[in-house]
């Protein structure tokens, strides 16, 4: 079986540098999905508090574990403490809410999932009543940050990091934390290629997790009839040429540039197609077509949901 090499991060710990996505993964299938990983090599698994899926995954990782399939040891696990839970009491409250879905004792990597908090209480989404967006809350991150270097302390969690954060608040929070950041989750992909972002967290030792590596092929934020990057010119020459699909050029892509990659898939076949990504390699004529290719093109953008908050993070350069 295939073994997925690491990086090491700033806590010391070793992070696989493939991991299989879950947002959208349905309960139901999210389970089934992560069997199919479990015994094709996968051991990194990328999870979030609003993916709403968490506690299927937990049953199958806690079976898996039971049977002797993997060792705890060898998993690495990710989630994401969500924007209704920013302030310091409520942040530390998420993480017990995280254990206890996945059934875990402790957390591999923890990220803020964005530096903007909403309105806490019941909703993951507070929308306002025309619909047009959140209810905001102006908690500061660095309180979140202080709860998750609480749960590090705690044993509850070995790493944190953060997710669509720009590089000045990047900087704010490692000038004001005791346990920096390890890791930066961001949209990345052949058509968002972060070049500046990604640069600027490899001077400061922090690992990058390309999120939407393929390009997210769904709604809500992709809107029908925009481009797709599986069927770029580029990337379908080179695919051709290595006897390999868009997508294994795509996450090979990424991994040439030295970042951690989290495709997202239920499908047992493109589960296993996103792993096989060891057996070939882009040549540096190859990289520098991909290169060519960006189109500094945000799919995520929510600007329409979040633009007016204070801590929106797209306003800045990168
Ligand atoms: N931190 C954040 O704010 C954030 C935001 C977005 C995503 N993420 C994380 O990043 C993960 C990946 O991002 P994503 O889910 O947005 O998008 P993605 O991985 O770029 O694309 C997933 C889509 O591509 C399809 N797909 C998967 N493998 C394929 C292949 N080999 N060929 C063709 N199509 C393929 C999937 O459908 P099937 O399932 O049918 O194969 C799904 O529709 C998420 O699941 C989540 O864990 C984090």
């Amino acid at each position: 079986m295939t073994v997925v090499p690491t990086l090491t991060l700033k806590s010391g710990e070793k992070m696989p540098i493939i991991g299989l996505g879950t947002w959208q993964s349905k309960p139901g299938e999210v389970g089934q999905a992560l069997k199919i990983a479990l015994n094709n090599g996968y051991r990194h698994f990328d999870c979030a508090h609003v993916y709403m899926n968490q506690d299927e995954i937990g049953q199958v990782l806690e079976e898996a574990i039971a049977q002797g399939l993997v060792n705890r040891e060898e998993l690495f696990i990710t989630s994401k403490i969500w924007n209704t839970f920013h302030s310091y009491e409520k942040a530390k409250e998420g993480v017990d809410i995280i254990l206890q879905q996945l059934k875990l004792k402790y957390i591999d990597l923890l990220l803020i999932h964005s530096p903007m908090g909403y309105q806490e209480g019941e909703e993951m989404f507070p929308w306002t009543e025309d619909g047009s967006r959140m209810h905001f809350s102006d908690v500061d991150y660095l309180d979140t940050w202080k709860g998750l270097e609480e749960a590090v302390q705690a044993g509850k969690v070995k790493s944190i990091g953060l997710s669509n954060f720009n590089s000045q608040q990047i900087q704010r929070v490692i000038d004001h934390s005791h346990i920096q950041p390890a890791v930066l989750q961001v949209e990345l992909h052949p058509y968002f290629q972060q070049t500046k972002l990604v640069n600027f967290c490899k001077e400061k030792g922090i690992e990058v997790t390309a999120y939407s590596p393929l390009g997210s092929m769904t709604a809500p934020f992709r809107k029908e009839g925009q481009a797709n990057l599986l069927e770029d010119p580029v990337i379908l020459e080179i695919a051709k040429h290595h006897n390999k699909s868009p997508a294994q050029v795509a996450i090979r892509w990424s991994i040439q540039r030295g970042l951690i990659v989290i495709p997202k898939s239920t499908n047992e076949h493109r589960i296993k197609e996103n792993f096989d990504v060891f057996g070939f390699e882009l040549s540096k004529d190859e990289m520098a077509k991909m290169a060519g290719i960006d189109r500094n093109w945000r799919i995520f953008d929510l600007a329409a949901r979040n633009g007016d908050h204070k801590y929106f993070p797209y306003n800045d350069e990168f």
